[in-house]
């Protein structure tokens, strides 16, 4: 009682000595009736935009779950200055707003796999496996046959317009892999990532998939280690051993991918001067890996060396829009995801808000008449906001409220990850502590190595035609149907045919093989213990 008392008479002098950074015309009513007028008028000027649509831009915020959006939208504001909370993201101005129901078939909590899969290519599926349903379990090759599920980058290229993937990962990561890969395990990136069994059973690795399955026109993120022999010298880092190829095949996947493209104008680049010199009016394809792995975080990257994911974003939209038939493109932040998993809040709405101004990017070259656009996450993290920080606080920084031990916190936090630590059983003492570095892990409840995943809904925000689909509370898998839907693609054709009524026909609703031969009966019960234990191990 005491200590609260002192604790709330601290927050009355904080406030008294005008720590608050409230505006005065906020004080004023008819600030808040004008702004919600104005709300109101464009709400009810909305007309529905019912055009098939031609292209469909899909930004995909790995991890970016809604704690993650405001706080990134209060960091985008003070970035520039301003108490941050009012900020107008890009992704904020999308008309329609949805919620997506994330669990997997078999966890609660998904990972970036699961959830690709079902928004992807319409279908939820287990833990860890991309491109294939629930039939098939995770690092079991033998499931995998039969059981293969296609994306809508796919039903995109079969509709012949352009398809391309933009990340901030590897390309051979869980997210961009589930749009051309079919894998019983997102490890498998090369093949020395493939279990001899695996091999033997006729499985193959994600990297020779990218060049074997689906043609992809633009393909830019990281990851060339698992596209050249083992031992391959990297170009960036050539005394660096974790750096060099990977592959125990001896393919050149990079010079095969060029092979392919003979007649075509096909580039492949992996720095900033040769992406540069890219010109998009000119250029059928391109390939560009800038790391061996992952990319850098923005922060950290070098502009020299890499270009941003505004860059990549335009210069993916700049090669796709030049076909009359459109395009589909995935975006993904996928770094968001991997700062939560180490608790470092500072780094992970740097990479939202980056992700922002890549969505900005994306509409400026885009028209709303014939461009879906869709922003969601795949899943969320166990990240709080909480506390009572003034208005126009650092969203890095402190509540001024202390807890019952007398010690400061954080606003943001984690309900679990590598930020626990506690010495005599009390929190550390972060008074004199800079929170707002980019190194600072934030304070976790319980102790883990990486931070889980969290499992409550994401948001889905739309904007161009059939965006008025992606609305109320569904689950995950339906994204990918309601695209195909607005685009055309896939097996529901019925937008451009003028039909609305559903077609009894079952078969046309689905896109993917049916006979499949999974693991049925008894073998169910085994798998599905098998598939917990191994993605327990081998969780991200
Ligand atoms: C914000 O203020 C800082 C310090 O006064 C200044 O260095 C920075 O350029 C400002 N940024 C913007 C976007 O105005
Ligand atoms: C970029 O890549 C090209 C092609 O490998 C190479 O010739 C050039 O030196 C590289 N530029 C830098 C700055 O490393
Ligand atoms: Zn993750």
């Amino acid at each position: 009682m005491e200590l609260r008392r002192v604790a709330f008479l601290a927050l009355c002098v904080l406030v008294a000595c005008g720590s608050s950074d409230a505006k005065v015309e906020e004080e004023n009513p008819e600030f808040w009736r004008s702004q919600a007028k104005k709300t109101l008028q464009s709400a009810l000027e909305r007309k529905l935009n019912t055009n098939v649509a031609k292209n469909i831009l899909f930004f995909l915020g790995d991890g970016m779950g809604i704690t993650t959006y405001t706080a990134a939208r209060i960091l985008k504001g003070q970035l520039q200055n301003k108490t941050g909370e009012e900020t107008v993201m890009t992704m904020d101005t999308f008309p329609h707003v949805g919620l997506a129901k994330t669990y997997s078939v078999d966890f609660q909590i998904p990972d970036s796999a699961a959830t690709a899969t079902a928004y992807l290519c319409g279908v939820k599926t287990n833990l860890n496996t991309v491109g294939v349903s629930a039939a098939a379990r995770n690092g079991a090759c033998k499931t995998q046959k039969g059981n293969e599920v296609t994306s809508i980058l796919k039903w995109a290229k079969d509709a012949g317009k352009s398809v391309g993937i933009v990340t901030t990962t590897r390309v051979q990561h869980a997210t961009p892999a589930t749009t051309y890969a079919h894998s019983a395990s997102r490890k498998w990136y090369s093949d020395a990532d493939l279990p001899a069994g695996a091999k033997k059973d006729g499985c193959t690795d994600i990297s020779s998939q990218l060049l074997k399955n689906t043609d992809i026109d633009v393909i830019i993120g990281g990851g060339r280690k698992y596209m050249t022999p083992k031992g391959t010298k990297d170009p960036e880092y050539p005394l660096d051993y974790a750096s060099r190829g990977k592959r125990q095949d001896g393919r050149n996947l990079i010079n095969e991918w060029q092979r392919m493209k003979v007649g075509k104008v096909a580039r492949y680049v992996w720095n900033q001067t040769d992406f540069d010199a890219v010109d998009p009016e000119n250029t059928d394809y391109l390939m560009a890996l800038f790391e061996p792995g992952d990319l850098r975080f923005e922060t950290e990257r070098d502009p020299k060396m890499d270009p941003s994911i505004v860059e990549t974003t335009e210069k993916a939209i700049r090669i796709l829009q030049k076909n009359p038939k459109g395009f589909f493109l995935l975006v993904e932040g996928g770094r968001i995801d991997q700062a939560h998993h180490d608790g470092r809040a500072y780094m992970a709405l740097h990479e939202a808000v980056a992700f922002d101004y890549a969505i900005a990017k994306g509409l400026e070259l885009t028209k709303e008449e014939e461009t879906l656009t869709v922003v969601m996450a795949d899943h969320s993290h166990p990240f709080t906001f909480n506390g009572y920080p003034f208005r126009g606080q650092s969203i890095l920084g402190k509540s001024p409220l202390w807890g019952r031990d007398m010690l400061p916190y954080t606003t943001l936090m984690y309900g679990n990850g590598p930020g626990h630590k506690l010495t005599n059983g009390k929190r550390p003492d972060i008074r004199d502590v800079d929170t707002k570095t980019k190194d600072y892990v934030q304070f976790a409840a319980v102790p883990t190595e990486s931070a889980t995943h969290s499992g409550e809904d994401v948001a889905v925000l739309a904007r161009g035609p059939m965006a008025h689909l992606f609305q109320g509370v569904n689950e995950q898998n339906y994204v990918a149907h309601a695209m195909g839907y607005a685009a055309c693609v896939g097996a529901d054709l019925r937008h451009c045919k003028g039909q609305t009524s559903p077609d009894l026909d079952s078969t046309t609703l689905t896109n993917d093989r049916n006979g499949a031969e999974g693991v049925r009966g008894s073998a169910v019960l085994l798998s599905s213990l098998l598939t917990a234990l191994l993605a327990l191990k081998v969780l991200m």
